[in-house]
C-alpha cells in the first residue's frame, strides 16, 4: 500500500486516483501526519505531492522526517519534490520566472523511474518527455547523493533521484493526463520500485467488502437511506449481495423526482434484485411543507429537514435495526479531514439523517468509505446494477425543488418532469448524454407569448441546461448542436401543453451555477 502525503494540491486525489488504477490500495494524509501513524500505514512507499506553498518560507510545510527514515521508497512530486530536496540538503530557490503549462523534459541518463519512458527522441539519443508543469520554486542545488535525472532549459534539475535509497522526484506532474506518459511513470513507481502487487481490483475489493460487512454486523439488521443515486444504490447492491434480507432500504419518494424516477428505483432493486425496500410516497406531504415558499435556501432547509423526518419515522417503525448505512465516499472523507473537522464520520447534507432519535443508537456502516467516485461505479456495474443508473448524471437532493424556480406546484413539476425527460432522452438518442457532464430542464414560471395554428397561446418557458466540468467547481455550457437543440425544443413544446417557449442558458460557472436555484 502507499501512503500519499497531501500539501494541499488540486491534483492529489488524481495522484491517488491513478495509483488505484494500476491496481494498487493508498491512501490520501495531511502532510502534518503523526511520525507514529507512518509507521502504522506500513506503508510500500511514500508519494509526496504537489502543493500551493513555498518552500522558501520559513514555516512551510515538510514531510515528517521519518518519511526519509522507513527505508521504503520515496516519490517527490512538484512541491514533494522541492521539500524533498530542501530536507534532504538540496537548495531551492524562487524562480524568476513561473512556468506553467505544457513543456518538454529530457531525461537524462538511465534512472529506474524514467528509463526507456519517452514520447521523442533528441538526435543525440536523449529521451523528451511532454509533461505538465505548474510551480515558481525550483531545485537550485542537489541533496548529496542525489544525481539529476531530467531537466528543462527553466528547470536544470527537473527530476532527481538517488536510486541507492530509493528516493525519485519530478518537478512536473504525472498524474495529469497532459502529462502523456505520467500512468507508466506512476506505474514505474509503483510497481517497479516499490514492488507492490495489483490486487486491488473490483473483485477483489467487493469480496473483501462482503467479508468485512459480515463481521461487522453479524446477524443485525441494517437500514439504508436509499435516494436512486449512484452511492446509495451501491451500498444498496453490495449489502444485499452480504447480508440478503438483514438490510431495509427505506426510499422517501420526496415527489419532486425525475420522470418514472421513483418506479424506476423499485423496480430495480425490489423487483429485479429482490431486496427490500419500503417506499414512501412523501410527494403530497413535501408540496404541502413548500406551499408559498420562494427563496431556494428556504426550500432546500425544508426539503432537507422534512426528508430527515420521514426517514426518522420510517426508522422508527424498524425497530429491530441496529445499524444505519450510508453512501459516504472517500473524497467525502478526505475533504472532511482536510477541513480540520476532526474524525468524525460526514453525514450527506441532503440525506442527513444524523439527527436519529437517540434511543434508537444506530452504528454507522459505511461500506464506500474508501473508494473514489468511478471505483464506486465500476463496483455497481459488477455488482449487476444498470449501466444507465450507475453512469447517471448527478442529481440534486432537492430535486425538481430547486428547478421550478420560486414556489413548487404540481401544475409546473409536471411539465417540467417530462420536459427534462424529452431531453435526455434526445441526449441519449444522439450519443450526447456522455459527452456533457449534467443536463436537466428548468422550469421558469414566466408566461411568454406564442401562436399555435390560428390560436394565442399564452404560457410557460422551459430553460435547458447541460454542462461540461470535471469538478462541478467551474463550467462550461455545453455546445450542443443547433440541430438537436431545435429538435429538443420542438417536441417540448409540441407534446407538453402549457409550454410555448424553451430557451438555453449559455452562462458559465462562474459566474452562474450550474443550478438555476
Ligand atoms: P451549483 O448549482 O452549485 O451545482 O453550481 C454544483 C453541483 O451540485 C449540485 N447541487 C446540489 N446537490 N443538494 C445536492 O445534493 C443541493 O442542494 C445542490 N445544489 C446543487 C448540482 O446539481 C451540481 O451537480
Amino acid at each position: 500500500r502507499i501512503l500519499i502525503l497531501d500539501f494541499g494540491a488540486q491534483y492529489t486525489q488524481l495522484i491517488a486516483r491513478r495509483v488505484r488504477e494500476i491496481g494498487v490500495y493508498c491512501e490520501i494524509h495531511p502532510w502534518d501526519i503523526d511520525d507514529d501513524d507512518v509507521r502504522e500505514f506500513l506503508p510500500t512507499g511514500i508519494i509526496l505531492s504537489g502543493g500551493p506553498e513555498s518552500v522558501t518560507a520559513v514555516d512551510g510545510p515538510r514531510a515528517p522526517q521519518v518519511v526519509f527514515e522507513l527505508g521504503v521508497p520515496v516519490l517527490g512530486i512538484c512541491y514533494g519534490m522541492q521539500t524533498m530536496a530542501a530536507q534532504l540538503g538540496g537548495r531551492v530557490e524562487s524562480a524568476d520566472h513561473r512556468e506553467f503549462g505544457y513543456a518538454q523534459v529530457r531525461a537524462r541518463g538511465h534512472s529506474r523511474l524514467l528509463k526507456d519512458i519517452e514520447d521523442h527522441t533528441t538526435a543525440e539519443g536523449f529521451g523528451l518527455l511532454d509533461v505538465w508543469m505548474s510551480h515558481g520554486d525550483r531545485v537550485t542545488a542537489l541533496p548529496p547523493g542525489f544525481i539529476c535525472i531530467a531537466s528543462t532549459p527553466s528547470a536544470p534539475y527537473a527530476g532527481m533521484a538517488d536510486e541507492e535509497r530509493g528516493f525519485y522526484a519530478v518537478q512536473f506532474h504525472p498524474e495529469v493526463t497532459h502529462t502523456r506518459q505520467g500512468g507508466r511513470i506512476l506505474e514505474r513507481f509503483v510497481i517497479g520500485i516499490c514492488g507492490c502487487e495489483t490486487l486491488w481490483t473490483t473483485g477483489n475489493i467487493i469480496e473483501d467488502g462482503i467479508s468485512a460487512i459480515r463481521d461487522e454486523v453479524g446477524d443485525d439488521e441494517v437500514i439504508l437511506g436509499l435516494s436512486g443515486g449512484v452511492d446509495s444504490s451501491v451500498v444498496a447492491a453490495l449489502l444485499h449481495r452480504a447480508i440478503g434480507d438483514q438490510l431495509i432500504c427505506v426510499f422517501v419518494d420526496t415527489g419532486l423526482l425525475r420522470l418514472h424516477e421513483g418506479d424506476q428505483v423499485m423496480a430495480t432493486f425490489a423487483t429485479h434484485m429482490g431486496v427490500r425496500v419500503v417506499r414512501v410516497d412523501a410527494g403530497e406531504r413535501f408540496l404541502a411543507a413548500l406551499a408559498g415558499v420562494i427563496d431556494p435556501e428556504a426550500k432546500r432547509k425544508i426539503i432537507g429537514a422534512l426528508f430527515v423526518e420521514i426517514f426518522e419515522e420510517e426508522a422508527g417503525k424498524l425497530g429491530s435495526a441496529r445499524w444505519l448505512a450510508q453512501g459516504t465516499i472517500y473524497p467525502d472523507v478526505i475533504e472532511s479531514a482536510g477541513a480540520r473537522t476532526g474524525k468524525a464520520h460526514v453525514i450527506k447534507s441532503h440525506h442527513n439523517v444524523g439527527g436519529l432519535p437517540a434511543h434508537m443508537r444506530l452504528r454507522l456502516l459505511e461500506p464506500l468509505r474508501e473508494l473514489f467516485k468511478d471505483e464506486v461505479r465500476r463496483l455497481g456495474v459488477e455488482l449487476g446494477l444498470p449501466s444507465e443508473m450507475v453512469y447517471r448524471h448527478p442529481f440534486p437532493g432537492p430535486g425538481l425543488g430547486v428547478r421550478i424556480l420560486g414556489e413548487v406546484r404540481p401544475e409546473f413539476a409536471e411539465p417540467l418532469r417530462r420536459a427534462d425527460h424529452i431531453f435526455i432522452e434526445e441526449l441519449r438518442r444522439h450519443e450526447l448524454y456522455d459527452q456533457v457532464s449534467q443536463a436537466f430542464a428548468v422550469f421558469l414560471p414566466v408566461k411568454s407569448v406564442g401562436v399555435m395554428g390560428d390560436g394565442r397561446r399564452y404560457d410557460w418557458v422551459i430553460a435547458l441546461r447541460a454542462v461540461e466540468t470535471v469538478d462541478f467547481m467551474t463550467a462550461r455550457w455545453a455546445h450542443l448542436p443547433y440541430e438537436f437543440l431545435d429538435l429538443v425544443s420542438r417536441r417540448i413544446i409540441n407534446e407538453i401543453d402549457g409550454i410555448s417557449r424553451v430557451v438555453y442558458d449559455v452562462s458559465g460557472k462562474p459566474p452562474a451555477t450550474i443550478e438555476w436555484e
